[in-house]
């Protein structure tokens, strides 16, 4: 580390709340899958800010419309109507497809579950929330209540009341007329990219139709093309009540949306909800690029095809006991005594970032979206020759 790092490193260490274990390294500028310290050094990026630069780093489009916007208008709140606004809305609308009818739009992957538990509570006239084990939804209070991992949500030591975080096996038994919602994540990446099985995917939704419970899905991660199809909804014909996004939504710019169905968006009148920054016009310009981005490229074909790619050249190599996961949302599970931070250390050494997880056996894969074959070659090559 040299010396302009270790004054960075420094005054963060000193001036910001030590919440975070970093990557020894400055990053400071990125262009698609790469990114590059202080000196210049260029890392390939398998762990985008955590799942986070869906089109890559600085992609022209979307840096293109965040300099326009900015130059035009940076800020104006949801009391007044505005284009970019109204075109970043509908396309994300439409790219959501059936049955989805009208997005909420707010900052945060917390913020929209959070504004997701608030709706269902509010519509169904019920209080009980159910969520799994192993699942993460982030930290306000609420999300926090329903996330399954006890290192980040023993940190309440009041959770709201009426959550209950139960094994996914037992989710679809438990659901009642008490159940206002059930709130999933359809791949728990956090918790070592486990994917929920259909058969439980289904027999939960069953469960939740039949009580008149609500189903969301907490596609924060999962969607955006990151598995391979816009949203992780509809996969077994399951098509959830409300879907939250945020992460890859703006390429990096905060931003996420709740997505509700036309039989829940006639249960949501005016001052329900709300928000100060969530829909502004920076935030709408860089999404509006990014979802244009999305389809003009066909990048969730590309997650789907280097997915699969991955998966299939990682899962022969010794050392690696499973790949999990799909698209670009992978979890390589290693075998024996091999721990991920080795493994991500070894990488980082070869200047290639990577995430682990809850689980210390598995390391996660979440890179741009807009990855290449050569840049999926490069990772395969650095793992082989380990
Ligand atoms: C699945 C999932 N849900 C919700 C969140 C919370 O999102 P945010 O950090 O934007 O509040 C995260 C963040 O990692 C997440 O992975």
């Amino acid at each position: 580390m040299n010396t302009i790092t270790k004054s960075i490193q420094s005054d963060e260490d000193r001036y910001q709340l030590p919440t975070y274990a970093k990557f020894p390294i400055s990053i400071e500028r990125g262009q698609g899958c790469y990114v590059y310290d202080q000196e210049g050094e260029k890392y390939l990026d398998f762990y985008a800010g955590h799942a986070v630069t869906s089109t890559g780093h600085c992609h022209p489009r979307v840096v293109e419309a965040i300099q326009e916007q900015a130059s035009r208008l940076i800020f104006y709140s949801n009391v007044a109507y505005n284009g970019v606004r109204a075109r970043a809305v509908r396309k994300l609308v439409e790219m959501a497809g059936q049955p989805y009818y009208q997005a909420f739009l707010v900052n945060s992957g917390s913020e929209a579950n959070e504004n997701a538990i608030k709706l269902a509570r509010a519509i169904s006239e019920r209080r009980e929330i159910i969520s799994t084990v192993g699942s993460f939804h982030g930290r306000s209070y609420g999300a926090l209540s329903s996330t399954g991992i006890p290192k980040y949500a023993n940190y309440l030591n009041t959770p709201v009341p009426r959550h209950r975080i139960l094994p996914m096996g037992e989710v679809a038994a438990a659901v009642s007329t008490e159940t206002a919602a059930v709130l999933i994540e359809p791949i728990q990446s956090m918790a070592g990219v486990r994917e929920i099985p259909p058969s439980h995917l289904s027999q939960i939704h069953q469960a939740c139709k039949k009580h008149g419970a609500l189903l969301i899905f907490d596609e924060v991660q999962t969607g955006v093309a990151r598995t391979g199809s816009f949203l992780y909804a509809g996969r077994e014909n399951v098509y959830p009540d409300m879907v939250t996004l945020a992460k890859g939504i703006a390429s990096g710019f905060p931003a996420g949306a709740l997505l509700v169905t036309g039989a829940l968006a006639k249960g949501v009148e005016k001052g329900d909800l709300g928000t100060t920054f969530g829909g502004g016009p920076l935030a709408c310009a860089a999404m509006e690029a990014t979802l244009e981005v999305i389809e003009a490229e066909n990048v969730a074909e590309n997650a789907a095809r280097l997915g699969a790619y991955l998966k299939k050249a990682l899962c022969s190599f010794q050392g690696i006991e499973q790949v999990q996961g799909r698209g670009l949302l992978l979890g390589l599970k290693l075998a024996g005594e091999i721990k991920a931070k080795d493994l991500q250390r070894a990488l980082l050494d070869r200047r290639i970032l990577t995430g682990t997880s809850v689980d210390p056996q598995v390391l996660r894969l979440m890179p741009p979206l807009t990855l290449t074959q050569h840049e999926a070659d490069v990772f395969v090559e650095a793992v082989k020759t380990l």
